[in-house]
């Protein structure tokens, strides 16, 4: 066991210990602007909503590579970049020849006019990093997805997009690549080093195991503790309602949580596979879970959020969780006495709570194939279509003999304290035309099926008609 964290910045291994100023629950933010050379980096606020905290992340893959995320730094405890490389705004320019150059993504910024107060321009300039990095001559919508996480307040996004375009033209060549071998071998270093963290200050507790059998150890005798997987949604506790987490199993450094694996009749997630690798992996084997992560968040959110941690949280706006039970998929439930497999529709008891015990972690995710004939599609209402939580989503599967309804699965987020599947009006398609009549039926079924909440986000009127109106608009899609 360790007391201490090492990761890559600057070019070098960088130690820390928190015997100093840091805690395990000080952000890669406030870490960075305590530093006299990252002040480039800037808090807006502190959330994961604007991004001008971005940071890019490089990690070394089973295939011997680095590979690079753009996170908000904002919402990362400080261990959990152990074994990492932390790139910031300020390493991206170097020397040549005893002159100062600027990365094609920054260059191009200056050359476009692409920024004005230059508050989120270093955050800004970081998701154009990371895209570089990963994808040669983007098109418009990658851009724009890559850029999601990202607000401008006076430049406007046109120069922003017409910069991206023209900077990521060269196979993602920089300075990085050159010096790639050195960072591998210091990222190999700190592996072949490390060992499981545990860290303990006067009032913190905190373990980051490497293994499946030491974090389900670890829960077992530690059932009070904070589980956090991407802390996408444990961080804001610390960054807006400034608690003090006393204790926190990060089950971030979990290999076995990050495997995905496929078998004749079904996809396999690891509860800790990023929410964005999932989804360029569902791009072409599960379009409607696609979907689904296509508006979830922005890409520095997918890139640190987990599975295992939307299903954890329980949220009845959780938005994989309609198109789990769209898919009828399966939670693997474990601890140290076993594993049990839970069927989606049973998994959320109650308003934030699931059929987890407090031993158990959620470890992988089943999801059958669905047969070559099933329809699966999602939906999202929410107030803003890019970085916004759902105040209706709907994922509805349905299976057809000619025109004959021969399964349908109607599940709802944002219309009750838990995500629910319509029972009532399921059983009323079932065996009928899927037709207009029909679903006028159904849509009715719906209204008596839920009794929403009115909130900040909107009415129970609106909620009730949206939700009615998406099976009707599902119906027109696929009739
Ligand atoms: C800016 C922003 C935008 C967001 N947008 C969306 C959105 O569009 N849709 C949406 O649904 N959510 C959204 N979220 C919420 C959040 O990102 C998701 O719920 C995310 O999937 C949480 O995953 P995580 O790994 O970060 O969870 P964490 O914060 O690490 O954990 C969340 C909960 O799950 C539990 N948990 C985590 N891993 C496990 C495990 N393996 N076993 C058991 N319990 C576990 C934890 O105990 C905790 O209670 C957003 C959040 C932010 C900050
Ligand atoms: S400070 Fe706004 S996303 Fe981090
Ligand atoms: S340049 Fe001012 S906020 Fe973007």
């Amino acid at each position: 066991m360790s007391e201490t964290i090492s990761f890559v910045l600057d070019g070098k291994i960088q130690s820390l210990d928190f015997t100093g100023p840091y805690t395990p629950t000080t952000t890669v933010l406030n870490f960075l602007r305590s530093s006299p050379v990252h002040k480039g980096v800037k808090e807006g606020c502190a959330e994961g909503d604007c991004g001008a905290c971005t940071v890019v992340i490089g990690e070394l893959g089973e295939d011997g590579k680095i590979h690079y995320h753009a996170w908000d730094s904002c919402l990362v405890f400080l261990p959990m970049i152990h074994g990492k490389q932390l790139i910031t705004v300020e390493n991206l320019k170097q020397q040549l020849a005893g002159k100062e150059v600027l990365h094609p993504v920054q260059e191009t910024m200056v050359h476009s006019n692409g920024s004005q107060c230059g508050y989120c321009t270093p955050g800004i300039v970081m998701s154009l990093f990371a895209l570089y990095k990963t994808t040669n001559r983007p098109s418009k919508a990658c851009i724009e997805d890559a850029l999601t996480g990202n607000l401008c307040r006076c430049t406007g996004y046109k120069p922003i997009l017409e910069a991206a375009a023209k900077a990521c033209v060269l196979e993602g060549k920089d300075q990085f690549n050159k010096e790639e071998e050195v960072i591998k071998a210091m990222l190999q270093e700190i592996k072949s080093k490390s060992t499981s963290l545990s860290i303990n200050t006067s009032n913190q507790r905190y373990h980051q195991p490497k293994t499946k059998a030491e974090a389900l150890e670890l829960r077992k005798q530690k059932q009070e503790s904070v589980l956090i997987s991407g802390a996408t949604d444990v961080a804001l506790r610390v960054t807006k309602k400034h608690e003090l987490l006393a204790e926190i199993i990060d089950l971030s450094h979990v290999q076995e949580f990050a495997q995905q694996e496929t078998t004749a009749d079904a996809f396999y997630f690891g509860a800790g596979m990023s929410l964005e690798s999932i989804k360029l992996f569902s791009e072409k084997t599960l379009p409607a879970l696609n979907e689904t992560l296509t508006v979830f968040g922005s890409r520095q959110i997918r890139s640190l959020a987990t599975l295992g941690g939307n299903l954890g949280s329980g949220s009845p706006i959780g938005d994989t969780l309609p198109t789990l039970m769209a898919y009828d998929a399966e939670i693997t439930l474990e601890s140290t006495a076993g594993a049990r497999q839970v069927n989606m529709n049973q998994f959320v008891l109650g308003y934030r709570k699931t059929e987890r015990r407090p031993d158990e972690l959620i470890t992988r995710i089943r999801i059958p194939k669905p047969a070559a004939d099933t329809l699966i599609r999602f939906y999202k209402v929410s107030k803003r279509k890019d970085l916004d939580i759902s105040t209706v989503s709907a994922c509805f599967s349905l299976k057809r003999s000619g025109q004959i309804i021969t399964e349908i699965r109607m599940a709802y987020g944002g219309m009750a304290a838990v995500t629910k599947r319509v029972a009532e009006a399921e059983a009323f398609l079932t065996g009928k035309k899927w037709e207009r009549e029909n679903v006028a039926e159904a849509m009715l079924l719906i209204e008596k099926a839920f009794t929403p909440l009115s909130d900040a986000r909107s009415g129970a009127t609106f909620r009730t008609a949206a939700a009615k109106n998406l099976l009707l608009k599902f119906w027109s899609e696929t009739q």
